[in-house]
């Protein structure tokens, strides 16, 4: 037997007890007449000791020769310790060893293997494996085991089976790029690899399987980001014969199961907004609704002056920033410095100061009074000791802007608590979305997606007002959930593909195989996917998946352990059939 215990075990009922630990050096004191070695397993950190006195001279040389990380297993006695460490629960007692055996020698390692390391991120991830072995990277693989581990429950009891879909298919629209795999045996034709389950989920449901979920991987090539990654997981879910009323019930129960279950936190019903609401008030269709800060429309009181800025823009919009009255002059440079910057880009920005004493004082005093600044100041609910903060321009733009101030305001301001959670379903997407670069409609969500049946006839005239089945879980201003009621008729589908500038001899190549399956008798369905490693993120209180995954990519989509992606040899490409032309 390897070991009688963990490392995380021993207690003070264990005293002078016969036991044997296996693990890794943490670290060890040597004093010269007594050795101190930290053992480290996953489960904990125990104190072994070695001295003079009670050990064998040729034992305590081997002691000697211990290297940090080195693996080894010990056998001893526990004893109470001199000096206890209240800090671990292994701290009362330390193990006087008897018999020690080294079973690898360890290199030392590129860094500190403790909570606070000196390694940076890129030494972390190319010796990933180390990184593991502290604290708070196991701990959140542990923690994401732990959540996963709480959906199967939670499906399972309700009616849902787990089914594995395939990884080497064709094509499915999520609107990112695929990853290729060519095959071999089929000479010049590649797989896609899923950028999500979708289309045999659906499949799923014409074949009777009724209430489906999978804990599957998603692979999507496409710009990376704290919450992206090129593979990632969802917990994918389809039902049928459901309404949307269903879909949202059933998931909100998944979700409210984790929140208690995870975080001890008992949820209310959770809000639903329009989409076109999240837009107006939030300039964002995930809105972080932990804090106010809503947004203001000031073009009724704000385009009667002759400030032409705001008389040519299509929206003027501001926000009420709680006590920045207080800022400086150049606090508030930096902050007009900040939305300047190319990736908000704003032109620039208008303030107002609402004193103590109830007076304003606006960079535009020129062109509003005291009456003006004070209507202003009760369309976007600043109070006295607030700054308005006003963003003005074309609608859609000008909200992205003024919705990235204010969630670095928030962020600045202590309002995003992570370990408070305000859930919150956005409803009623648009079911079409207007690409400037292909000059066409795309699917918001995807080309499944049922429009409201009683808006189909919109389509012909406006579009772009049709709205959808669709709904988003959105979690602390994060997008944890996607999903929509279904298409499950031919006609509508081949319509969608239609708007969508698919020809019929198109949709057929590419989708043939759904089209025809709705064919035989596809129930009414829909379903949902969540982001299982921004779930996981999140319900430990951040945002960056990265941490939550055990092998990630870098920004590059690099595994830099692996040191993929990389070159195959000719040899290899011969047999693919592909001619590298660089
Ligand atoms: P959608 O594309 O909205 O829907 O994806 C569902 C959820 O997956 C997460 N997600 C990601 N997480 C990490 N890295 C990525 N690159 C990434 N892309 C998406 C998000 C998102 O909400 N088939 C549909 C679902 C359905 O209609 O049932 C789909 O995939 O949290």
């Amino acid at each position: 037997m390897y070991r009688t215990h963990s490392c995380g075990e021993l207690r003070a009922s264990h005293i002078d007890t016969e036991v044997t630990l296996a693990g890794w050096v943490q670290k060890s004191r040597d004093k010269g007449f007594m050795i101190w070695v930290d053992l480290r397993d996953r489960y904990g950190i125990t104190q072994l000791i070695f001295d003079e006195e009670r050990t064998a001279a040729d034992l305590m040389e081997k002691a000697k020769g211990l290297g940090r990380e080195f693996v080894i297993q010990v056998k001893g006695k526990v004893i109470e310790r001199q000096s206890k460490n209240p800090n671990i629960p292994t701290g009362d007692v330390e193990v006087l060893v008897s018999e020690l055996t080294i079973l690898n020698e360890a290199k030392l390692p590129p860094f500190t293997i403790e909570d606070e390391t000196d390694g940076g991120e890129d030494l972390r991830m190319k010796y990933r494996y180390l990184d593991i072995r502290r604290n708070p990277v196991k701990e959140s693989l542990l923690f994401r085991h732990k959540v996963a581990m709480e959906v199967r429950k939670y499906l399972s009891d309700q009616g849902f089976a787990e089914v594995e879909t395939p990884y080497l298919i064709k094509s499915t629209p999520e609107g990112a790029r695929d990853f290729v795999v060519p095959s071999r045996m089929n000479e010049g034709q590649f797989y896609a690899l899923p950028q999500s389950p979708q289309t045999f989920k659906q499949l799923l449901m014409v074949g009777g399987m009724d209430k489906y979920f999978q804990i599957v991987k998603c692979f999507r090539d496409e710009d990376l980001r704290a919450d992206r990654q090129p593979e990632f997981t969802q917990i994918d879910c389809e039902m049928a014969f459901v309404e949307q009323e269903d879909i949202l019930n059933t998931f909100e129960g998944l979700t409210r199961h984790l929140l208690k279950e995870i975080k001890g936190i008992e949820v209310d019903k959770f809000p639903r907004m329009f989409y076109d609401d999240a837009m107006r008030l939030y300039g964002n269709d995930k809105p972080d609704i932990r804090f106010g800060m809503e947004f203001g429309e000031l073009n009724a009181v704000a385009q009667h002056k002759d400030f032409n800025v705001f008389n040519s823009a299509e929206l003027v919009v501001g926000i009420a920033v709680p006590g920045g009255a207080s800022y400086t002059r150049k606090e508030i440079d930096k902050l007009i410095d900040w939305v300047k910057r190319p990736q908000v880009g704003a032109k620039g920005m208008v303030y107002v100061k609402c004193n103590e004493d109830g007076s304003y004082k606006s960079s535009v005093d020129k062109f509003y009074d005291q009456d003006d600044l004070a209507k202003w100041a009760e369309v976007t609910g600043a109070k006295e000791g607030d700054l308005i903060c006003v963003l003005s321009g074309p609608t859609d733009k000008t909200r992205a802007q003024l919705s990235a101030l204010r969630m670095e305001l928030a962020e600045r301001l202590g309002l995003r608590k992570s370990d408070e959670f305000a859930p919150l379903w956005v409803v009623d997407f648009p079911l079409l979305e207007w690409d400037e670069e292909t000059e066409r409609y795309h699917a918001m969500h995807h080309p499944f997606t049922s429009p409201k049946p009683e808006q189909i006839p919109l389509l012909e005239t406006e579009p772009g007002n049709v709205k959808a089945n669709a709904y988003d879980l959105v979690l602390n201003g994060n997008e944890i959930g996607g999903g929509s009621i279904r298409i499950h008729d031919k006609q509508v589908q081949a319509l969608m593909f239609d708007y969508l500038g698919f020809t019929p001899e198109e949709a057929k190549a590419q989708f043939g195989f759904l089209m025809d399956a709705f064919e035989y008798g596809a129930p009414p369905h829909g379903g949902i996917a969540f982001g299982f490693d921004r779930l996981v993120a999140i319900l430990g209180g951040q945002e960056t998946i990265r941490d939550f995954i055990a092998f990630p990519k870098n920004n590059s989509g690099r595994d830099v352990m692996i040191d993929a992606p990389s070159p195959v040899d000719d040899e290899q490409l011969k047999e693919l059939n592909i001619k590298l032309d660089i």
